[in-house]
């Protein structure tokens, strides 16, 4: 059992999340991830790991809280536990000193971004961190990545916050300027997002590196769940990745794969949120 140390609501469904796990915390590298399991028959859930502190023995996860089993995880309190927390599972991100650096990241995939511009920003990097969403209040961890970035920008699809419109627009306005254009880029969140940044980048063959999203069971390579199409061979995410250069990932076969469960998330939510109701 793995105890739940702090657990703090940043926003409505954001929700950070001190876990005591010291062989994980001893061995981690950013860009590696857990596979948790509240409890005994629940599902598991991938979950970047954001920080680690190998002394006190402790991870820090990040957590949106968007169906059924992480609304599950974001639930247990302080002082409670998760079953099982497997890891560190999958390569650790590849971190030089480009330079430049765009990172890029929307929605849940915010979460996912900020050890990798962390880590970026701790190799000398200067990094540019560019997050998006369709209003101002599921813009995350902004402060956090501030912190580190030498410029922190915000699009929104409504315009409640930073500049209307998309993150593209942002990094096609930093390409365009020799002065400000990215030497790599890094986008993580929705697959629509991490294809469109993909495609801006590819004319000027700016190294761009993509975290992928697949459903993932065992995270050992074994089930071939995560499985996704790259450089035309097949590659398992959660072995061989998650981290991808983007321009060899075939964005439509990881959008059809990632449509096949959505009936089931849909009916799962449901159910559970019927239980949840139930005097
Ligand atoms: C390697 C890896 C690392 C991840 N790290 C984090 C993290 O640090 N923090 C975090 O909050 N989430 C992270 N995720 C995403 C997280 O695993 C999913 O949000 C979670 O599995 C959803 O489970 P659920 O049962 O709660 O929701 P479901 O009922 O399965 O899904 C609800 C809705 O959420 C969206 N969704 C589902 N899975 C994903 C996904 N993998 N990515 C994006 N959207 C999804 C879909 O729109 C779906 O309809 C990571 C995923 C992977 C593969
Ligand atoms: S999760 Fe099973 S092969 Fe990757």
């Amino acid at each position: 059992m793995f105890e739940v140390l702090s657990n703090e609501a940043l926003t409505p469904v954001l929700h950070r999340m001190v876990i005591r796990a010291p062989r994980v915390a001893a061995v981690r590298k950013p860009g590696q991830f857990v596979i948790i399991r509240a409890a005994e028959g629940e599902e598991r859930i991938p979950l970047t790991i954001a920080d680690a502190d190998a002394e006190a023995g402790t991870i820090t996860l990040f957590i949106q809280a968007v169906g059924a089993s992480t609304r599950f995880i974001v639930s247990v309190p302080v002082g409670g536990s998760l079953r099982d927390v497997a890891g560190p599972l999958g390569m650790p991100t590849h971190i030089e000193k480009w330079g430049r650096v765009a990172c890029v990241g929307g929605g849940v995939g915010t979460a996912v971004l900020y050890p990798l511009a962390k880590a970026l920003a701790q190799a000398g990097n200067d990094v540019t961190t560019i997050i998006g969403g369709r209003s101002a209040s599921l813009i995350i961890l902004k402060d956090e990545l501030a912190s580190f970035s030498k410029q922190l920008l915000v699009t929104t699809e409504d315009g409640s916050m930073g500049r209307k419109g998309f993150v593209t627009m942002e990094l096609s306005d930093m390409m365009a300027d020799p002065a400000t254009c990215p030497q790599a880029v890094f986008a993580i969140g929705p697959v629509p997002m991490m294809r469109a940044v993909a495609e801006l980048t590819r004319p000027q063959a700016i190294p761009t590196i993509v975290s992928l999203n697949p459903i993932m069971i065992d995270g050992t390579g074994m089930c071939g769940g995560c499985r996704v199409l790259v450089d035309g061979e097949t590659r398992f995410a959660c072995v061989n990745g998650p981290e991808f250069d983007a321009h060899k990932v075939d964005f439509a076969n990881l959008i059809d794969r990632l449509g096949t469960y959505r009936e089931h998330e849909a009916a799962s939510a449901e159910c559970r949120l019927k239980q949840e109701v139930k005097p």
